[in-house]
Parts: structure tokens; sequence; C-alpha cells
């Protein structure tokens, strides 16, 4: 029988990818829990009509950093959650989260990091006027959208983009190749070693 990792998907929005982490047919996982810092968040909704269990975690009924982390990292632990995937989840988490789970959280970003990191990345590329961006799936360290680079997708800039047409091709890469990574991952078909994570 399949061994299914145990996975915690963090969200704050529309949860697009979350929607294709859950119909992926070949995930490798088992998404036991969907958690988010904004109760309005449309990813629960979509969670709910998964049958996938939801934990709203206010931001601002923990105060600090910290605190909040710390509040995230018994919600996961008290699953057995082995994987932590973050999906549009807009706060940055602590060393309380991140030092428990290291190379055990993902983040996906709609550009080509190291280049515009941050929660405005789309309008930053369009602003530089690159020619080219794309998508980034890296594991998650205490540093805003910095950790080891697992996967990148490239997504040529046209001439008359804005904004939301940008930001549309950059989600059919991320929707494409975020339950691929996590697939890979779950195979145990991922190695790292510092900043280097290699395919097998
Ligand atoms: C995605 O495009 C993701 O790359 C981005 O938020 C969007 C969430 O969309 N994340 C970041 O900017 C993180 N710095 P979704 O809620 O539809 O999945």
């Amino acid at each position: 029988m399949e061994v299914l990792i145990n996975i915690a998907v963090l969200a704050s929005g529309s949860g697009t990818n979350l929607q294709a982490l859950i119909d992926a047919p070949d995930l490798g996982g088992d998404i036991g829990l969907v958690l988010s810092d904004r109760a309005d968040a449309t990813a629960l909704d979509r969670a709910r009509s998964a049958g996938i269990p939801t934990k709203v975690l206010p931001w601002d009924d923990y105060g600090s950093r910290s605190k909040f982390s710390i509040a995230i990292r018994e919600e996961v632990e008290k699953r057995d959650v082995e994987l932590v995937v973050l999906a549009g989840f807009m706060r940055v988490l602590g060393n309380e989260l991140v030092g428990a789970f290291s190379n055990q959280i993902l983040n996906i970003h709609p550009s080509l990091l190291p280049a515009f990191p941050g929660a405005h990345a789309v309008d930053q590329a369009l602003e530089h006027g690159v020619k080219l961006t794309g998508v980034t799936v890296h594991f998650v360290d205490e540093e805003v959208d910095h950790g080891p680079i697992i996967a990148q997708r490239a997504v040529p800039v046209l001439s008359d983009d804005d904004r939301d047409s940008l930001h549309a091709r950059l989600q059919v890469e991320e929707h494409d190749l975020y339950p691929k990574v996590v697939a890979a991952l779950a195979r145990g078909d991922i190695t790292v070693e510092g900043r280097k994570v290699r395919w097998d």
C-alpha cells in the first residue's frame, strides 16, 4: 500500500494553489489540515468542500510572531504533520516553527527568487521592466522568501501585461509545479545540502 505523508497547508487567501494540491491525482500525501490566519479566507471554503479539517488562528489573537509561530507549531504537532505547505500564506513565520520543521516547510512565490521577495512580487517585476519572471518553490527559513530553492519555472513578461494578466499566467505554472514538488518530496526524491537542493 502507498504510504502517504501527513500534510498541513497554510493559506491566507483565495487558495487556488491549495485547490491544485487537493485535485492532484498523485500527491503522495494526505492533507489533514488547512490552517489560516484569516477566518474569511476562501481557502477555508475549498478545504471544507473537500472534507479537510480547518483551523483559524487570527494573527491579532497572538500579537507577536513568536507566539503566533508557537500556536501553529502546536496545531501541526498535534496532528503529526510531516510537511507544512504554505500556499499564499502571508505571514512571516518565526524560528519557533521554522526551527522545529527544518526543510519540512515549503513556500511558493510568484517570482524567480532571489528577485522580488515579499508581498508585491508581481507588481515589482512589472515596475522593474523585467522581460522574464517566474515562480519559485523553496524551503522556508527565517528570512522572507529566502530558503533553499527546490524548483523554478520561467514566465515571459508581455508588453501589454498588467498585474492580473501576468499573475494569471504565473498561477498556471504554480498550479502545475507545486503538486509535483510535494509528490517528489513525499517519494523521498529530494535531498538538501546547505542551499543546494538535488532531485534524484
Ligand atoms: C500565489 O500566487 C503565491 O505565489 C503568492 O500568493 C498567491 C496565492 O494565491 N505568494 C506570495 O506572494 C508569497 N510571498 P492562492 O491563494 O490562489 O494560492
